[in-house]
């Protein structure tokens, strides 16, 4: 089983040493291969996605990834950002659909800053499509408009196929949970959201047993925060996706919580942690691993067949959170502060 191991930026490489020594303490036949990706790669390379890189990624059975991001190429120009290290691996190899889970461990339903009873037992599964919509849409730049000066502008757009195969995507990932399916768009004012509407809809017919809703991104927004629970599956757009998932990363008490799947049509994916590579807290130890580490349990579910080491690496963090180890994100009285290492520890003990 070959993983390509694409730390990145800021928090990546901290968070990555402990979710490869938890894969390691696994003893399984895995094969690690390391390669730059993002602002490293750029100081590297002069590239966010060197070709080596990009054809480690290619090869590989499965890619764990860190994170991108580094303020120091905030104004470079696209094609120079860290981000396009990221978009161009999703695009590249077909990830289009990006699975993020958002569970409350029982050990944390106080660390949200909602209140307990809103969010204790929360379970939701956001579907996001990731290689469609505004984000990769043309034409998009930057043109001179006259008396107004310059004008900005991006492309959202949806094609009936790519619709379709998100929404079978859900229905599929619903039939295995609790078979409700909520479908946010912004049909209201949208073009490409009432196709959106559309196509989902007739896709559902195809899946009797799966209750389907529909709500507009605003009100869904707002629904997240006011009662999370009413929530089984959400399928939404990238755009929409990227915005509704950090909310819901808050749910569970810390946006370090969040691990995420991206799979193309074959089940081969990329992992990664739902949150950023985080420049304000790089390099102080003091990151939260959990959602790198229970990224690389989707990765063994979902790509390397190896359902059960995934669920003891998803027990062992229960039991290490149940024990009361808390990064700063998490901590509240009466738990016990620690930094990464200490917590990747703690999760190696017990598995
Ligand atoms: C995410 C991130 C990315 C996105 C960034 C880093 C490009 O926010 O994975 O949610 O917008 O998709
Ligand atoms: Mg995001």
């Amino acid at each position: 089983m070959r993983v390509a191991v694409l730390p990145g930026d800021g928090i990546g490489p901290e968070i990555m040493a402990q979710a490869l020594a938890v894969l390691q303490r696994l003893a399984l036949p895995l094969e690690l291969a390391e390669a730059p990706v993002g602002g490293a790669a750029v100081e590297q390379t002069g590239d966010p996605l060197p070709e080596r890189t990009l054809a480690l990624a290619r090869e590989a059975d499965a890619i764990l990834f860190g994170a991108v991001g580094d303020p120091r190429y905030d104004t470079a120009p696209r094609e120079k950002r860290p981000e396009q290290a990221i978009l161009g691996l999703r695009k590249a190899l077909g990830f289009f659909a990006n699975l993020r889970p958002a569970r409350v461990h029982d050990a944390l339903a106080d660390s949200s800053t909602l209140k307990r009873e809103v969010v204790a037992g929360l379970d939701l599964l956001i579907v996001r499509e990731l290689t469609g919509d505004i984000y990769f849409g043309e034409p998009r730049g930057v043109r001179d408009a006259g008396r107004l000066g310059r004008e900005g502008f991006d492309t959202m757009r949806y094609s009936e196929a790519e619709v379709r195969r998100i929404a079978r995507v859900a229905f599929e990932a619903a039939r295995k949970r609790r078979r409700r399916v909520c479908s946010v768009d912004k049909a209201n004012v949208l073009e490409t959201s009432r196709l959106w509407r559309e196509v989902v809809s007739d896709e559902a017919k195809r899946f009797p047993d799966i209750e389907l809703s529909h709500l507009y991104v605003d009100n869904c927004a707002m629904q997240l925060v006011r009662a999370p629970k009413q929530f089984d599956v959400i399928v939404t757009g990238n755009l929409f996706g990227d915005i509704l998932s950090d909310e819901a990363a808050m749910l569970t008490g810390s946006i370090g919580m969040l691990p995420s799947a991206s799979l193309d049509e074959r089940g081969k994916g990329l992992y990664e942690p739902i949150h950023g590579s985080a420049p304000d807290i790089a390099g102080r130890g003091v990151a939260n691993p959990l959602a790198m580490i229970l990224s690389a349990a989707m990765m063994l579910r979902h790509s390397l067949g190896q359902p059960e080491a995934a669920e003891r690496i998803e027990r062992a963090v229960a039991k290490t959170l149940a024990d009361g180890y808390r990064t700063a994100d998490l901590y509240t009285e009466g738990t016990r502060r620690v930094g990464t290492e200490e917590m990747g520890r703690a999760v190696l003990e017990r598995l």
